[in-house]
């Protein structure tokens, strides 16, 4: 039975719908509000607003559930290569093996670009332009030569769009490490999945082949499934806004990588690595960091700690400090990092101002040790994220076209001056 919020507003009762998700979370309806009463609501980080309904992520940040499609995150990260749940994101099932390898062969026919574009485009940037801008570029770029892909309204145009997107990122990624080590760019090799064909364009150099150690492949391929989707984080829902405004899906992206480049977003991982490298270089006193932290007087944050969602622990951290431990231990090595990393945790969940504020480690709080540990450098830590992160911005684009694509258009209070003569 359907039931309503009423709230009264100048002495009038104003009925609202409230809506219930099939896990039972509970949003009122506000759609009707201005027309009926005037009124707008105003909630600044929209901590209290919910901007569509999804069939795709679930996450319980009480309980630290997050789930792809109704599966658990444990449960794909174990069972799962990164292309089925690319796939799983992108068309609502799991695909039967000839649909995925089909889906993998168009990968693999993408995953080129034309070196003189590329070679062109590169040249126009500086030798330490941040991986990140130069994605955000790069992107832009290639979308100038889509323009048969580009309408966002033709489901085809679309497939092929994301598809492509997907294809070409490792490609871009790659390539900006090697531009900035000056070193020729690798060619994609078919006979390699999309991780480690990734880790292929990265590292090999020239007839030179990277030696691919499985374990490096498992724990790449778990890192970008845990960062696969997260709702309606700061990124995504500035692609959805974005391609509200009837945007394609590369400008749409785009605005997706700029948003996740803040140190408050995906940046941060790349930030909590510089964060721990200082720690340790000022002697490894962790103390004396958490007492910044807590000083409302310094800007200073821990990085890699809080979430506006998780108020329990983030279980894609709880997964990758596992990956941590394991990956560590493969590659024989003992990155005095870790062991700052674990202090630090540890003191600040024995703090009361931490522990007051729910504030637990985060996805980027583990990740960057072994990005580090496997040979990326920090600059390159964000654009990983966005890796990961590209099937969840193109299903949640999708779905946005699908199911409510009403231009993104916010509401304001005016408090500034009221009309005046000069
Ligand atoms: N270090 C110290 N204090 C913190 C931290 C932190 N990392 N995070 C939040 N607080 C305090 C904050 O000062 C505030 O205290 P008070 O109530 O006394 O004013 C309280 O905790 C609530 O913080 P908030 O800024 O209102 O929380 P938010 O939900 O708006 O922000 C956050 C969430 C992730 C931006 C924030 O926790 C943060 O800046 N963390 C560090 C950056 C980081 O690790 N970002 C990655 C997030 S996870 C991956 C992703 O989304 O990309």
């Amino acid at each position: 039975m359907s039931k309503n919020a009423v709230i009264n507003l100048d002495g009038k009762d104003i009925e609202l719908p409230i809506i219930e998700g099939t896990e039972g979370e509970k949003a009122i309806d506000i759609r009707k509000l201005r027309a009926e009463s005037g009124y707008i609501t105003i909630d600044s980080g929209f901590g209290n607003t919910g901007s569509c309904e999804s069939t795709i992520t679930f996450i319980d940040g009480a309980k630290g559930i997050l789930r792809y499609r109704g599966f658990t995150i444990e449960e794909l990260t174990e069972k799962c290569s990164f292309e089925k749940v690319i796939y799983l994101l992108m068309y609502d099932k799991l695909p039967t093996d000839d649909e995925l390898s089909s889906f993998n062969e168009d990968l693999k026919k993408y995953s080129t670009i034309d070196n003189d574009l590329f070679k062109s485009l590169f040249s126009s940037m500086p030798k330490d332009a941040h991986p990140m801008s130069i994605l955000s570029a790069a992107l832009s770029v290639l979308s100038t030569h889509e323009s048969e892909n580009l309408n966002p309204l033709d489901p085809a145009q679309v497939d092929i769009a994301a598809k492509k997107l997907m294809a070409k990122i490792p490609l871009i990624a790659a390539a900006s490490y090697k531009y900035s080590k000056g070193e020729e760019f690798n060619v994609s090799d078919s006979g390699l999945n999309y991780t480690a064909n990734f880790l292929h364009l990265m590292f090999s150099n020239g007839s030179d082949k990277y030696d691919l150690k499985p374990a490096v492949e498992t724990v790449m391929n778990k890192l970008f499934v845990l960062h696969a989707d997260h709702e309606q984080n700061c990124s995504t829902s500035a692609v959805r806004f974005v391609g509200s405004s009837q945007a394609n899906l590369f400008a749409s992206v785009v605005a997706g990588v700029n948003a996740l480049s803040g140190p408050s977003h995906g940046g941060a991982n790349q930030k909590v690595l510089e964060q721990l490298q200082s720690i340790c270089d000022d002697g490894g006193d962790a103390s004396k960091f958490i007492a910044k932290a807590k000083d409302k007087a310094d800007p200073f944050r821990l990085m890699g700690f809080g979430h506006r969602v998780y108020k329990n622990f983030d279980p894609r951290a709880k997964l990758i400090k596992q990956s941590c431990d394991e990956v560590l231990n493969v590659l024989g090595l003992n990155d005095p990092l870790l062991n700052v990393a674990k202090e630090l945790s540890q003191t600040a969940l024995n703090d009361k101002y931490f522990s007051d504020r729910k504030l637990y480690p985060n996805v980027d709080f583990y990740s960057g040790i072994i990005y580090k540990a496997i040979g990326f450098p920090v600059e390159m830590f964000t654009v990983l994220f966005a890796i990961g992160r590209l099937p969840g911005w193109i299903t949640q684009w999708k779905e946005m076209h699908a199911v409510d694509n009403r231009i993104g258009r916010p509401r304001q209070i005016y408090s500034g001056e009221n009309e005046r003569s000069l």
